[in-house]
């Protein structure tokens, strides 16, 4: 019912909003994200800080935080709960509510909601991300690649349930990638790992 939907999205968006990059690099003293490379709250601009183990730990949070939400949505309402908690938590990764609105660009949450909604397309979306990350290092090119590989594979796998849902998704992690798109336009775009 729609209170129940309502509860779901919400809840999904505050888990979502909780800034795991931000939270790490604080707790560990490793200055402050803004101030540090892109200066946005992910795991590719926590590994600017030198720290490995900060970065792998924001990536895995910060996913886990998009699969928890739809794992818990789908228990408690079911399949089109479960998509709209993803939606919602990968929102939430964006516009955070703790941040004053200012967030990330959802990669990581991205591929925590495929997975748990449909973890053969999320592990697809995964393979993308690394093949170009190996290929390329470029964290960005990767994200990019394995956001627009997504309606593919839906389709290829046999989930065209989540097809209108990974439309969106991978229009938002474009629109939230503007600034790197411009920079790899230049060739300027930096290196996984390098500042
Ligand atoms: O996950 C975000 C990544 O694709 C780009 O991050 O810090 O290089 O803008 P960044």
């Amino acid at each position: 019912d729609p209170t129940t939907l309502f509860l779901v999205a919400f809840f999904a968006y505050l888990l979502g909003s909780v800034p795991f990059g931000v939270v790490i690099t604080r707790l560990m003293g490793l200055g402050d994200l803004r101030q540090i490379g892109s200066g946005n709250i992910g795991a590719t601009n926590v590994l600017r800080t030198g720290n490995k183990g900060a970065a792998a730990a924001t990536l895995l949070l910060d996913g886990a935080k998009g699969a928890v939400a739809v794992l818990i949505a789908r228990t408690v309402a079911g399949e089109d709960a479960a998509q709209l908690a993803g939606l919602a938590a990968f929102l939430g990764h964006l516009y955070p509510v703790f941040l004053n609105f200012r967030g990330g660009k959802g990669v990581a949450t991205f591929l925590g909601v495929l997975l748990a909604l449909a973890w053969p397309v999320g592990l697809a979306c995964c393979a993308t991300w690394l093949a170009v990350a190996i290929l390329a290092r470029i964290s960005s090119l990767s994200a990019l690649a394995a956001a627009a590989s997504s309606t593919i594979w839906m389709l290829v796998l046999g989930q065209g349930q989540m097809l209108f849902l990974g439309m969106i998704l991978t229009l938002l992690v474009f629109f939230r990638h503007a600034a790197n798109i411009q920079r790899l336009r230049t060739g300027t775009e930096p290196k996984i790992g390098k500042k």
